[in-house]
């Protein structure tokens, strides 16, 4: 016998009945569909004659049936609604270990068939060798992206104004995509939920704008191995109070340390080693409370080695080597936890 449904029963039934179509996003057919068509440019343009890269390339995407399940192919997750929610395009040129760049090529203009599912919550097409300019427009019916993962390819080209305009993104990676030229200084302008941004290994050339990492959700800034010049802006990152790691390392800035870096209280790893930065290396660095690595060397820092630096309890890791400091090591710093005398310059 079956019991009547009490109330919270039928408030469920009518929740499920009257809302929850609503919710929904794009409808799985049009889903399917993108996947499909992606999978079709990706097939016809690769798939010539059968090196082993493009058979492992099919072998991969053999789930991809028109008439199956797509919610269960391979690189491809659904939500309960079975909606698109996480697809991973990642390495479609790797065969077993080794990255066959030259057999399998992806071209951007195949992943826009996938660039129309606005259900993605993640979104990684990293390690692909992906050639050419990125339409501004790429990402905009992206409205539920969370990670976006597009490093390790070859764009060769800058980045489009208002391209990373995502609100809901939280992490992006673009280290080693062959990315160029100056930074608009809006270029991450509306990403106000962004927790870790990773650009390092590009070719970023010109001077860092001062609004351009006004995140105040950022936790991990990498902007190292670029080519970022001039002198790094005062209240450039004032505004990053969640910051806990931030690499500037190996670019060409100068000028000498700004003040406003030692209000980064949650500053957990500072590394600005292999720049042209020169004055000196202010006390205050004892502000950074949390520093557990404070990596300078390759600078022109002079002037004496501050004391203070022997009161950062947490520091782990400390490298001043190949700059101008002068006199001698201070004791708080040449024996703490760690042992004694072991960074001279
Ligand atoms: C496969 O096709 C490419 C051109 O797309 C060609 O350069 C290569 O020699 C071909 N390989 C074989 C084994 O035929
Ligand atoms: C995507 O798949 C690759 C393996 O092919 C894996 O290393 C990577 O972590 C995956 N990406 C995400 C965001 O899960
Ligand atoms: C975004 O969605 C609109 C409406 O469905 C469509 O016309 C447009 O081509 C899409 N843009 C991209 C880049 O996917
Ligand atoms: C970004 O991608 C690169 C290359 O794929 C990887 O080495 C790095 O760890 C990633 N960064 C983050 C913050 O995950
Ligand atoms: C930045 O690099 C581009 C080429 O990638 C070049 O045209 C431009 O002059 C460079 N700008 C600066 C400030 O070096
Ligand atoms: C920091 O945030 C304040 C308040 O939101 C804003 O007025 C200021 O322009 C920001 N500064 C930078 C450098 O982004
Ligand atoms: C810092 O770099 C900028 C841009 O490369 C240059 O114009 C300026 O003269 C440099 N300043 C110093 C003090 O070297
Ligand atoms: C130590 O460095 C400071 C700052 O660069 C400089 O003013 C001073 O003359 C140097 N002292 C010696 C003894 O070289």
């Amino acid at each position: 016998m079956l019991k009547p449904c009490p109330l919270s029963c039928l408030l469920f039934i009518f929740f499920f009945v009257f809302f929850i179509p609503k919710l929904s996003f794009s409808c799985p057919q049009d889903q399917r569909q993108s996947l499909l068509e992606f999978k079709n440019l990706l097939m016809t343009h690769n798939v010539k004659n059968h090196s082993i890269a493009e058979i492992d390339l099919m072998e991969r995407f053999m789930t991809w049936r028109p008439n199956s399940d797509y919610c269960i192919w391979q690189f491809v997750r659904c939500s309960p609604s079975r909606e698109v929610t996480h697809l991973n395009l990642s390495s479609l040129g790797k065969t077993d270990f080794i990255y066959t760049q030259n057999t399998v090529s992806v071209s951007f203009s195949f992943l826009r068939p996938v660039l129309r599912i606005n259900s993605l919550v993640m979104l990684d097409i990293s390690s692909n060798f992906i050639q050419g300019e990125i339409p501004g427009d790429a990402f905009v019916n992206l409205t539920r992206l969370i990670s976006l993962d597009m490093s390790y390819n070859n764009f060769l080209s800058s980045i489009p104004p208002k391209l990373f305009s995502l609100k809901t993104l939280q992490y992006l990676n673009i280290s080693l995509s062959g990315f160029e030229g100056e930074m608009h200084g809006d270029a991450f302008l509306n990403l106000p939920r962004l927790i870790s941004l990773d650009m390092s290994y590009n070719l970023f050339n010109g001077s860092i704008a001062p609004k351009l990492f006004s995140l105040k959700t950022l936790k991990y800034l990498n902007f190292g191995v670029n080519d970022f010049g001039g002198e790094i802006p005062g209240d450039a990152f004032v505004n990053l109070t969640s910051l806990i790691s931030l690499d500037m390392s190996r670019n060409s800035l100068n000028g000498s340390i700004p003040h406003e870096l030692f209000s980064l209280k949650t500053l957990q790893r500072l590394d600005l080693s292999n720049n042209v930065i020169g004055g000196t290396l202010s006390g205050d660095i004892k502000e950074l409370r949390n520093l557990q690595e404070l990596i300078l060397d390759e600078n022109l820092i002079g002037g004496d080695i501050p004391p203070e630096i022997g009161s950062l309890a947490e520091l782990r890791e400390l490298s001043l080597r190949k700059n101008k400091f002068n006199g001698s090591i201070p004791l708080s710093v040449s024996c703490t936890p760690m042992g004694c005398g072991s960074n001279k310059n």
